[in-house]
């Protein structure tokens, strides 16, 4: 009999296996998710976000040559045009963009 949990068994391993991926706002919450998700699958991961520490860290706890980080805020639309030509600098090309990036709650009074 089976130990593995018939949701996760259900799942091909591999669903993004070659494919190369850029997740805005990837260094935490869903973001973060995303990216562990997608590389669990295979995929090679790009991390834009503006906190560098945790960016950082995600990839360091991935793998070297299959994640990469860059600093970048989503309302500058040149820091996402060189988040695209680092990816593909990195990568080699570009198949899944997430813009992911954004504000989940409202910002407390006095706080960014
Ligand atoms: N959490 C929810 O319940 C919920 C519900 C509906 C929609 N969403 C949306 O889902 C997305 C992720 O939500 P979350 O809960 O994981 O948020 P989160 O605050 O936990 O993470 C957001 C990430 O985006 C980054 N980020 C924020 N502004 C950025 C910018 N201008 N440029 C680059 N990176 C930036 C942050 O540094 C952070 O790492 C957001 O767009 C949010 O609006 C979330």
């Amino acid at each position: 009999m089976s130990t593995q949990n018939t949701a996760s068994s259900s799942l091909p391993t591999q669903r993004l296996l070659a494919k190369v991926a850029l997740i805005t706002g990837g260094a935490t919450g869903i973001g973060e998710s995303i990216v562990r998700l997608f590389h669990k699958h295979g995929a090679k991961v790009c991390i834009v976000d503006l906190q560098d520490d945790l960016g950082d860290k995600l990839c360091k706890s991935l793998a070297v040559d299959s994640a990469c980080f860059i600093h970048g805020d989503v309302t500058v639309e040149d820091d996402i045009s060189k988040a695209v030509d680092f990816t593909v600098k990195r990568f080699g090309t570009l198949d899944i963009l997430i813009n992911n990036a954004g504000l989940s709650r409202a910002p407390v009074s006095g706080h960014p």
